[in-house]
């Protein structure tokens, strides 16, 4: 396959950053197509750690191009420091090595300002965002409010629409959410500087996409969050704004419908969420505990305590039809060893009555209960194993049972942190 799109099947922080490092070594151009820095991916090279929100992975290798398209809404002054960050530290040093879209929508400090007021004001409904604004910019970009980095070719223009926004969003901050207003000129100062140091890497993704697919080149679209964190498809409310499937690749990195040759799915071995909202395997006390610190389960982007919970089969299976997964990686899986036995959830009941799927009506998720199938531990240490075959027999058959009770192949199976710590079953670019 040429073009291939990896996606999450669960809650977001399924390791994709990983996966897509991985694979970026095969591939020509790695893309964002949706979200913004409200995801971030952990990622160790060579032992060193990095952490990144809007810059696609690719970055991490030589010779690749990064595509921010435009169905990503970008933070320009978060933008900025991430790419200062990799230049200081040797990467992406060519002004060619990202390609941002035009049509890619500006999150503004007041979107910031906005999320948080209203996540302070909601108390025990809040939804659990990152607060990095990212709702209010989906939000203004349907109202047709949105600025976009085109806006900013002509920047008188754009800050008479920036002050008419502002004047707007003060408003409300003030009477609304009782909030501090922003600064008109704080703000138009920090766009002066994104103007000067963005504007060189804009482009018209969409076409630079098509030209690289005619010429052949292959293709790594990366996704943030997950499908279960989908606008459409997901825990709403409690999600992010913005369709977090392959779908979303055609009208976020523009391009046509069957030119994607190929899904990956990521899964955890287990699953984790952060923020609000429905979660039928969750583990909580001693167990839960442990496995947050085994696993390091902490918000990349925001440093939260994730939920832990077993895997689920159902979740991923929703994940797969709506995707149509050419494989799985399931990640993570040395966080398990130790663990006896270790369960997957692979139906739910609600009050006897058996569900193969997520119940019709979402809001039954919070009362389903988790019917289990329990599989034997294992305590060898798995970190340095790089064949199925060398993993002990009960993880062995954990994965065996995974990949029947998702009805997914599985593709990787990672057993550490760092980029060699993968076994790599098949790689969709050789397929
Ligand atoms: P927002 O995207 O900041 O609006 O947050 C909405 C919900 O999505 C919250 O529950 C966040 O914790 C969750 N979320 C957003 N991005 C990610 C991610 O990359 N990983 C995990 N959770 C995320």
């Amino acid at each position: 396959m040429k073009t291939v799109a990896v996606v999450g099947s669960q809650w977001g922080d399924e390791g994709k950053g990983k996966i897509v490092d991985l694979l970026a070594a095969d591939a020509d151009v790695v893309v964002r197509f949706q979200g913004g820095n409200n995801a971030a991916h952990t990622l160790v090279v060579d032992g060193e750690k990095f952490i990144l929100r809007l810059v696609p992975a690719g970055a991490l290798h030589d010779g690749k191009t990064c595509v921010i398209g435009n169905g990503a809404v970008v933070d320009p002054i978060a933008l900025i420091e991430e790419v200062d960050s990799l230049r200081s530290r040797n990467r992406m040093r060519a002004d060619d090595a990202l390609k941002l879209s035009y049509d890619a929508h500006l999150v503004m400090p007041y979107h910031r300002a906005i999320d948080r007021a209203r996540e302070a004001r909601l108390g025990k409904r809040a939804i659990g965002t990152t607060g990095f604004g990212i709702g209010p910019a989906y939000e203004d970009k349907m109202a047709r409010i949105g600025l976009r980095f085109d806006d900013l070719e002509n920047f008188a223009a754009f800050t008479e629409k920036l002050e008419y926004n502002i004047r707007e969003k003060n408003l409300y901050l003030r009477a609304v959410l009782k909030a501090k207003p922003v600064s008109a000129a704080e703000i138009i100062a920090k766009m002066k500087i994104a103007r000067t140091r963005l504007r060189r890497y804009l482009c018209d993704t969409s076409i630079y996409l098509a030209d690289a697919i005619a010429a052949g080149k292959r293709i790594l679209f990366e996704g943030a969050h997950g499908v279960m964190l989908d606008i459409d498809h997901g825990t709403y409310p409690y999600v992010t704004s913005s369709n977090c499937g392959a779908s979303a690749v055609f009208g976020g990195a523009g391009i046509a419908p069957g030119r994607l040759d190929g899904v990956l799915g990521i899964s955890k071995a287990y699953t984790t969420r952060v923020g609000g909202g429905p979660f039928p395997t969750e583990i909580k006390g001693r167990l839960g505990d442990a496995l947050r610190a085994e696993g390091d389960e902490f918000g990349s982007a925001t440093g939260r305590p994730r939920r832990i919970g077993w895997f689920d089969a159902v979740l991923v299976r929703h994940a797969a039809r709506l995707n149509g997964m050419w494989g799985l990686a399931l990640t993570k899986l040395d966080v398990l060893t130790g663990i006896d036995p270790v369960k997957i959830c692979v139906g739910y009941e609600i009050r006897g009555k058996s569900f193969a799927e997520i119940p019709a009506n979402r809001r039954m998720l919070d009362k389903v209960k988790p019917v289990y199938e329990e599989l034997p531990g294992w305590s060898d240490d798995i970190s340095d194993v790089r064949a199925l075959a060398d993993l002990p027999e009960a993880a062995r058959r954990y994965l065996e049972r995974i990949e029947a009770a998702t009805g997914v192949p599985l593709a990787m199976v990672g057993v550490g942190a760092a980029r060699e710590a993968t076994i790599v079953l098949r790689n969709p670019f050789a397929d």
